[in-house]
């Protein structure tokens, strides 16, 4: 196992295991963090003037949202709320239940949703009833990472980090079985691995 923490761009063929099971380096550092900047670039283009509050979805969008909003020169609130979506350890389920609510009172406010990974949609749609129904001024989807052909229902998303195929990642916030979050770039089960 070579996490090959130094280098910013590792070579192809790099791997980790995490519970028992081989993935392989698909995003490296570098790239995530190239991304990172342009998406916060759009960000604040989009809401100059403004205040928004970023709804961080705990746990896997923790590092994401640390490192977009250090990319941001403009005034943000930060919130979280946490979700569970029950499944096994590499698929979701849909079933979505709300764990931990925003602390703070979002009504008239521009909510911009942080996720990690949108797979089904079903948490986004959870979300999007959640939120609205306490009638912020307006309301945005990021996510570092969206599976497009898992996704089985009607969701809106406004800043998409990367689109990815329909493949079990882990890393830089993403579990596998509460393992893998804390690597600093994202790998990918091979294809014979699911
Ligand atoms: P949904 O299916 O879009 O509701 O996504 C539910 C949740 O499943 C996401 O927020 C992630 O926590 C998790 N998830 C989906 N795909 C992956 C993956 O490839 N790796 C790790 N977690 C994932
Ligand atoms: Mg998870």
């Amino acid at each position: 196992m070579d996490r090959n923490k130094d280098n910013l761009v590792s070579p192809p063929g790099n791997t980790v295991v995490v519970n028992g099971e081989v993935f392989e380096l698909f995003i490296d550092r570098e790239t995530i963090h190239r991304r990172i900047r342009e998406l916060a670039g759009a960000i604040m283009a989009d809401y100059s003037g403004r205040f928004p509050v970023f709804v961080c979805v705990l746990k896997g969008g923790f590092i994401f949202l640390a490192d977009l909003v250090r990319e941001m020169d403009m005034d943000c609130e930060i919130d979280f709320i946490r979700i569970a979506s029950y499944g096994d350890a590499k698929q979701s389920s849909g079933l979505v239940t709300l764990e931990k609510d925003v602390s703070g009172d979002i009504s008239g406010r521009h909510v911009i949703i942080v996720e990690d990974i949108v797979d089904t949609g079903r948490s986004v749609e959870f979300i999007t009833e959640l939120i609205m129904k306490r009638n912020p001024l307006s309301l945005k989807f990021l996510t570092l990472l969206h599976k497009p052909e898992s996704t089985e229902v009607d969701v809106r998303l406004d800043y998409v980090g990367f689109k990815i195929p329909s493949r079990f990642v882990i890393g830089y916030g993403l579990d596998y079985a509460q393992k893998g979050r804390n690597l600093p770039a994202i790998y990918i089960l091979p294809r014979n691995g699911t």
